[in-house]
């Protein structure tokens, strides 16, 4: 068997020179679809010229100072901003500089919360199967079945996983398994930590917002805190600033939201850790333990913030919000013909993201993460002028707002050419074997 793409993960990358809305151009002029908001973070548009001009006015009055002891408008101005937007009872602000490290504070403010309340026994963490939070080592353990961290799993604190009430696993069955997890060890569960809404890396995998409140209200009635991850649900993405907006519709709320991605519109690495004011106030002190000793160099980069504060204020403006329903409706109209199609199977819409999965039984070939089909389907877009980036056999849009309509038809036009080509690939006969 000679697989098409032996040396697949040698492919010279793609040479990207400029960005501009939806597209990025390479060297030689060729125009690409970013399909997938580079891995989700661009949210407006490549090289957005409010955002732009923000961080260059920044850069001309100060481009950063240390964050310990010191403070600066932008970052004082963001925070404001920030839980003006954020859904109850979200009232302070932790900043960091991406994902990761948003999710790290997270852990750390819950793991020292309950130290500095005098109940230090409650140290153990309970996350979701398949969820993803990031690539450092907190981030990893909480995110440990998500299947990426296999050489580090020797390194990884023990983390109790519940079902996430999709897939094989009923709702009924997820909030089973949360309630006798917290009936016999509540008073040693520090949090629950899950992405509201879409487990993203693990394959957009949906959640109903009406289940992720029933998991809060146990957690809350039993003394744990929640923390969100909305580092790539947050900022409209499910078609609500935060996806906190809708589960608190059914009664739920986080103590905890980790943001970054879409925060900066996608051009400054920046993160942030949003908590309530009673979390806030277990590390008021005047002992220094209390504190919560986390910083890095580029804590609350002031460019970060600029670009945060002129991104958030493009959300003020009606036409992203009108940009974000015409993504959706989009998704939706295509919906029903991807739903018939012989190679794709569960299509499914939440806000401006559109995920399915091709249909693994059509073909001999394993489509895990970076299998040569997954390569095969990535390069076949890139011929096409879309970037695209399935998650195994999951391959998903998530375009930047700014995304025209005719963008968006165009790429699900290109997509059933893209299946056409599949289809003959992996059809019986010669050249089946090529995967
Ligand atoms: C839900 C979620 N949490 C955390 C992260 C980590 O973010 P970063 O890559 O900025 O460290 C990601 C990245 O994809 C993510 O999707």
């Amino acid at each position: 068997m000679a697989p098409v793409y032996a040396n697949a993960n040698r492919r010279p990358p793609l040479a990207v020179v400029r960005g501009d809305g939806e597209f990025l151009f390479d060297a030689h002029g060729n125009k690409y679809f970013d399909a997938v908001s580079s891995w989700w973070v661009n949210i407006h548009g490549h090289s957005n010229p409010t955002i732009a001009q923000a961080i260059a006015n920044q850069a001309l009055e100060l481009e950063h100072v240390m964050f310990a002891g010191v403070t600066h408008p932008p970052a004082a101005l963001l925070a404001e901003k920030l839980i003006q937007h954020a859904p109850a009872p979200m009232a302070k602000v932790f900043y960091s500089d991406n994902g990761s490290t948003a999710i790290e504070v997270a852990l750390k403010m819950a793991f020292q919360y309950w130290q500095n309340k005098g109940m230090g026994a409650k140290k153990r963490v309970v996350a979701l199967e398949g969820g993803y939070h990031g690539d450092t080592f907190g981030a990893m353990a909480a995110g440990r079945s998500s299947g990426f961290y296999d050489p580090f799993t020797p390194w990884l604190f023990q983390v109790d996983f519940i079902p996430t009430g999709i897939c094989a696993c009923t709702e009924e069955e997820a909030l089973a398994a949360l309630d006798q997890l917290l009936a016999t060890s509540a008073e040693e569960i520090a949090a629950l930590i899950l992405e509201p809404l879409i487990q993203g890396a693990s394959g957009m995998r949906f959640m109903r917002a009406a289940h992720v409140a029933e998991l809060c209200k146990r957690c809350e009635a039993a003394g744990v805190l929640v923390i969100f991850d909305e580092v790539f649900t947050a900022f409209g993405r499910t078609g609500t600033l935060f996806s906190a907006d809708q589960v608190a519709q059914f009664g739920g709320h986080a103590d905890i939201i980790c943001i970054s991605k879409g925060l900066t519109g996608g051009f400054m690495p920046m993160a942030a850790t949003l908590t309530s004011q009673a979390v806030y106030d277990a590390f008021l002190s005047d002992q220094v333990g209390h504190a919560l000793l986390h910083g890095h160099s580029y804590t609350a980069n002031p460019l970060g913030c600029a670009a945060a504060l002129a991104s958030l204020a493009l959300f003020n403006e009606e036409s992203t919000w009108a940009n974000i329903r015409h993504i959706e409706a989009t998704h939706q109209r295509w919906l029903p013909t991807l739903a018939c199609h012989p190679l794709i199977e569960n299509p499914r819409v939440c806000g401006t993201v559109a995920a399915f999965e091709l249909k693994s039984s059509h073909s001999q070939c394993g489509l895990g993460y970076g299998s040569n089909a997954s390569q095969w389907i990535r390069q076949t877009f890139l011929e096409l002028g879309i970037v695209v980036r399935p998650l195994g056999n999951t391959v998903y849009w998530v375009p930047p707002y700014c995304t025209t309509p005719e963008t968006l038809e165009n790429a699900y036009q290109t997509l059933i050419q893209v299946l056409q080509r599949w289809g003959t690939l992996i059809a019986p006969g010669p050249g089946s074997e090529l995967f």
